[in-house]
């Protein structure tokens, strides 16, 4: 009886593997869109995709990038300037983007430009400082994905928004936690709105990887630039101490990073390509085998070992 249980487990563990694994034809007739393409995952998903024979469209944020871009693709990928947050450019790129898919439609639609702002304890920041990184992760990709919509359907095809762990746990304070955890909000109602139209909506969680976006020293810079701007009682909470030592466990985090932005990349290409896409896609170690897993665990143990990294304030009841 028990051989026959695990016979089974191993046929269906071999068939469900076999699914996963089966891939659309077609691609040379395909068109996939993909914001950010600057530098990062945007960059490399672009080239890659090209090479894969897609027809692709690379939304750049600047002139010095699109110009980069295309002298490394070939001829059959196009781009275009966006900036996510300006609503006048969506509308203008969604109708470039009409024109030149026809009647085909847009086979994917990859969400990917997204920034990280300032990374800081909460009671540091203004409300202005949450600002940025919700307008361009969070309205940018919903007013890019309303604009490219029509065209999805059309194609019955699929879209795919880059997340973050950090819309599954808030590990600091600032804009980003927020952005990502209201990117997940959206994804999962697109997703089920979507599913009568034949449009699949998929999700990538990537762990931290080495982007201009997790530059250490950036974070750092704008870290030390909001403590400056501090008021004495915040200062005497928190402490000198505080700052140093914080700032130098920010840029420990370089040498933890993931190196290989493939990772993002081949989630991606499994969320446009395969014939049964998974709604979630994690990537990179850290991701798998840390946050994800703890994401799902209670807040208590969540608190336990997130605090645990967090330097000690000098006065905390100095109040
Ligand atoms: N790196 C990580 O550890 C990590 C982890 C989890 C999730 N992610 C997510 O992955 C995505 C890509 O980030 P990345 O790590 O590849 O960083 P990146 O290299 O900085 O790429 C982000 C891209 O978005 C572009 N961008 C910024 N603001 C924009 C705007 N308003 N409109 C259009 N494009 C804009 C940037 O252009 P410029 O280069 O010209 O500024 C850049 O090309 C983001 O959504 C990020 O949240 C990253």
């Amino acid at each position: 009886m028990l051989f026959w249980l695990l016979a089974l487990l191993i046929l269906c563990g071999f068939l469900w593997n076999y699914k996963r694994q089966l891939k659309i034809t077609n691609i040379t007739d395909k068109y996939i869109f993909i914001t950010g393409c600057d530098t990062g995952f945007g960059n490399l998903a672009a080239r890659t995709f090209d090479k894969k024979g897609f027809h692709v469209i690379a939304a750049c944020l600047t002139e010095s990038g699109s110009t980069a871009l295309k002298a490394e693709t070939s001829e059959r990928l196009h781009t275009v300037l966006l900036d996510v947050t300006d609503p006048e450019n969506v509308k203008r790129a969604a109708q470039w983007v009409k024109n030149q898919v026809g009647e085909k439609g847009l086979w994917g639609l990859i969400n990917n430009a997204g920034i990280l702002g300032v990374l800081a304890p909460n009671d540091w920041l203004t409300v202005e400082d949450y600002r940025e990184p919700v307008e361009v992760n969070l309205f940018g990709l919903i007013s890019v994905t309303l604009n490219m919509l029509p065209l999805v359907k059309k194609a019955r095809g699929r879209i795919v928004n880059v997340s973050s762990i950090g819309g599954r746990l808030a590990f600091g304070g600032g804009g980003y936690s927020p952005s990502k955890y209201a990117v997940e909000g959206f994804n999962d109602s697109l997703r089920r709105d979507m599913k009568a139209f034949g449009v699949h909506v998929a999700c990538i969680e990537p762990g931290l990887f080495k982007t201009n976006l997790s530059d250490p020293e950036k974070a750092a810079e704008k870290k030390l630039a909001i403590w400056k701007h501090l008021s004495p009682d915040i200062k005497q909470q928190y402490g000198e101490s505080y700052i140093k030592k914080s700032l130098e466990k920010l840029k420990g985090t370089a040498s933890f990073v993931n190196m290989d932005l493939s990772q993002v990349v081949e989630c991606m290409d499994h969320a446009l390509t395969s014939i049964f896409p998974k709604t979630r896609y994690a990537a990179g170690k850290d991701a798998k085998t840390f946050w994800i897993p703890l994401s799902h665990m209670p807040a208590v143990l969540q608190d336990f070992l997130l605090l645990k990294q967090k330097v000690e304030l000098a006065n905390p009841k100095a109040v």
